[in-house]
């Protein structure tokens, strides 16, 4: 059976981005696929400086995941830090990836270009090495992922074809695996940038959490442009082509279909919108189910931490006898 690997990081809430670009491919093919999500808690280490903040945004994480539709009995959900072979791979990783290959990841340059005058940690630039052990030890064929990953899997793979060169065959090399509509759901205030965590202002960032009026009311005040057709072309009409795009996810269709059923931006606005609205109404209703019960949350991690583990400590071991490493 295939098996599927990807992971969400534990900083700030989620957003549409992250649910039209990943989280509804992860639901949607779960039956089919032998599949793996982390939540990658030591990945925020990069950007976090406070105590008890990591703890609790992993808790709720792993509750909009169940709350989407991952099913418990079907995906294996994990935390990452309980899996403690993603950190023993990561050296491994650092060692077989260049510096120079680092240097050119642009999620490095825009992030640590956003920190300028901050604390710039090492490990925001080894990165992609984490990810790459997250990818590797599960024997991922496919990786599905938003367009913004692109890069970080595609070094994956190159480090992988490495490692087997240099030590034999011992990594799967996995595919990027992007949507054809949702794959880089813009900023609706800034429709030349990717809808992010770490916006500038939550106004283009629809959270999975935000009440249906905030919803409708950042889709009505989305950026468009002063033209006044609606036609889906991304390098000209960013805004416009950003809303097809959405609504076009959220019901399965092309941005280009959407399109033929408007002639004006505000009733595209509204429809967008209460698309939206429709889709987050159940999903967080379930998820305030989930939270009552913690207990259960925190069960249903440590069964995907054994999951995920099994496999995860033989690819390890592997990796280590491939290098010839003395046995402990
Ligand atoms: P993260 O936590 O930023 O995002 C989680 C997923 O959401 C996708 N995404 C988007 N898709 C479409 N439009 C957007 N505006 C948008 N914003 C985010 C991301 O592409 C991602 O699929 N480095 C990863 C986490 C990670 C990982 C991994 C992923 C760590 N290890 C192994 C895959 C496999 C990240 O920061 O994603």
């Amino acid at each position: 059976m295939t098996r599927v690997l990807s992971c969400i990081q534990p900083t700030g809430e989620v957003h549409l981005g992250n649910h039209l670009g990943a989280l509804r491919i992860w639901v949607d093919r779960q039956a089919e696929r032998d599949a793996f999500h982390g939540i990658v808690d030591l990945h925020a280490l990069t950007v976090t400086e406070r105590p008890g903040v990591v703890g609790d945004q992993t808790l709720e994480l792993a509750a909009t995941l169940f709350a989407v539709g991952l099913d418990p009995d079907v995906a294996t959900v994990f935390v990452q830090s309980h899996v403690p072979e993603h950190s023993q791979l990561a050296w491994i990783m650092e060692c077989t990836v260049s510096f120079g290959e680092l240097s050119r990841m642009t999620q490095f340059k825009d992030k640590s270009a956003k920190r300028e005058g901050e604390f710039i940690s090492a490990g925001l630039f080894t990165y992609p090495a984490l990810q790459a052990a997250d990818i590797l030890l599960y024997d991922s064929n496919e990786v599905p992922v938003g367009d913004d990953q692109r890069q970080h899997v595609e070094i994956t793979r190159d480090i992988a074809i490495r490692f087997n060169h240099r030590f034999g065959d011992t990594f799967v090399v996995p595919e990027l695996v992007t949507p054809p509509v949702g794959a880089r759901v813009m900023d609706l205030q800034d429709p030349t940038s990717k809808m992010s965590k770490s916006s500038t202002t939550d106004a283009g960032c629809v959270y999975l959490t935000d009440a249906p009026a905030v919803v409708l009311k950042k889709f009505k005040r989305a950026v468009t442009d002063s033209d006044t057709d609606v036609r889906y072309d991304p390098a000209t009409k960013p805004g416009v082509s950003n809303l097809l795009e959405i609504l076009g996810a959220v019901t399965g269709r092309t941005p280009v279909q959407v399109a033929e059923g408007y002639t004006q931006y505000g009733p595209l606005k509204v429809d967008a919108g209460e698309a939206v609205v429709a889709l987050l109404e159940p999903i967080q209703a379930r998820r305030r189910e989930l939270l009552d019960d913690r207990g259960e949350l925190t069960r249903l991690l440590r069964v995907g931490a054994d999951k995920a583990r099994a496999v995860a400590s033989a690819t390890l071991e592997r990796a280590y006898r491939a290098i010839g490493l003395l046995p402990a």
